[in-house]
């Protein structure tokens, strides 16, 4: 019998791969074995949690404050140890993090041939996001199985000269998983709090601005005085990462129309988020969700490795400069027709099947 080992190790690798394990688990000719290297631990676990589904083996690898060198030492060397013992046929990796990017490499060290889901995307800027757009290549460098969610990432690949007929266009799997989370009777308590103001949902993590304190700050700064000058709600769940943390704190500290939380379980975001009027972060993730969602997003960087999502309309760039970003989120929230534009469009990113496509093609 076939034999695929699934890898991940951050919230986002574990929102967009519960419902491919769900799908591989359900298949009676393969035997999946999932091994986490808890790069993220508390983020990790309650996404794990909340889809039912239970990892084989934990490398356990997180530290406070890891640098890179720490995520890419501590994985390598754990799964080189876990290929060794489950020999399997194929290993399969998520995206761009830095489990995803060391797990390919050991897979290839040992000749283990690599798919990847959520191939192809590119901003062909090594820097940005960091370190991502390298991570994303190198494994792609690497594999044999490219699973891409959309044509223009497949261009990509191609672009770089992989052979076609490894290339799959099979739509995102995060669309997959939003049918699992989002519920038709939600309510919640943070709902409740923003009442009839405008709800405003903040996030922020990436490096390359959480790494610059001081714009950090002015960043931050102008979405809290944006929604405070509308009369929004912000509901900001603060990333793990005591970098985002210390500066977080700070800035909102002074806000009565703000709530900071702990990040929010993914049933919860989503929920939270397709009620929302407003998003501003600089997550990768959330702009391939929010076409589902209606929920138009300013993306706190200057270039997006999903270009689908600004085409199709629901999202907009608005860069890191502090006056740029007040301008962009004062205006959503007060000009009802500029926000409305942003609302209703179909999302290119795919229709939920994605799972059951790779499944198709890994099982063959
Ligand atoms: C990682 C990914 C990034 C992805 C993001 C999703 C890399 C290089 N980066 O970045 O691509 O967008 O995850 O959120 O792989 N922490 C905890 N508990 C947790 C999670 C994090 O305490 O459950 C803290 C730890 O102090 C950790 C820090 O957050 O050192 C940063 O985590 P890390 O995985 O290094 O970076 P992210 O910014 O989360
Ligand atoms: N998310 C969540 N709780 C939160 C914030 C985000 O469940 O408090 C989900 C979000 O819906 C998306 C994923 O986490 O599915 C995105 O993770 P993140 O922004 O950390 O990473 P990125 O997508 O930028 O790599």
């Amino acid at each position: 019998m076939k034999k695929i080992a699934v890898v991940i190790g951050t919230r986002p690798e574990a929102v967009k791969m519960c419902p491919l394990l769900l799908e591989l688990k359900n298949r009676k000719n393969i035997n999946t074995v999932l091994c986490v290297t808890g790069q993220h631990r508390e983020m990790l676990d309650g996404v794990l949690e909340r889809f039912g589904v239970v990892p084989d083996v934990d490398l356990d690898i997180m530290k406070d404050s890891q640098t890179l060198f720490d995520i890419t030492e501590r994985t390598m060397s754990g799964f080189r140890d876990f290929l060794f013992r489950q020999s399997p046929d194929v290993v399969v990796v998520h995206g761009d993090t830095t489990t995803a990017f060391a797990a390919a490499l050991s897979a290839f060290y040992m000749k283990i041939p690599v798919a990847h889901v959520e191939a192809g995307l590119r901003t062909h800027d090594a820097f940005c996001p960091y370190p991502e757009e390298f991570n994303r290549t190198a494994i792609d460098a690497v594999c044999k199985y490219m699973f891409a969610p959309t044509e223009k990432a497949r261009e990509n690949l191609i672009n770089e000269g992989r052979n076609k007929d490894d290339v799959y266009v099979v739509g995102n799997t995060a669309i997959d998983a939003l049918k699992y989370t989002i519920k038709r009777d939600y309510s919640s308590e943070i709902l409740q709090k923003a009442g009839e103001r405008k709800l405003l949902v903040l996030t922020a993590h990436r490096r390359e601005n959480r790494d610059d304190p001081k714009k950090f700050r002015a960043m931050l700064s102008s979405v809290a005085k944006a929604a405070h000058d509308a009369g929004a709600y912000v509901i900001f769940p603060v990333h793990k990462s005591p970098a985002v943390r210390n500066v977080a704190n700070d800035v909102f500290g002074k806000y009565d129309n703000a709530m900071l939380c702990e990040p929010l379980d993914v049933f919860d975001f989503h929920n939270i988020c397709s009620r929302a009027y407003l998003c501003v972060t600089d997550s990768g993730g959330i702009q391939e969700e929010s076409p589902s969602m209606s929920l138009p997003v300013l993306v706190l960087r200057d270039e997006t490795e999903r270009p689908e999502a600004v085409e199709c309309g629901a999202v907009k760039l608005c860069g890191t400069n502090s006056e740029r970003i007040y301008g962009e989120v004062y205006r959503l929230l007060t000009d009802d027709a500029a926000h409305d534009a942003m609302t209703g469009k179909k999302n290119p990113f795919g229709d939920g099947f994605s799972s059951v496509r790779i499944a198709d093609i890994l099982t063959k």
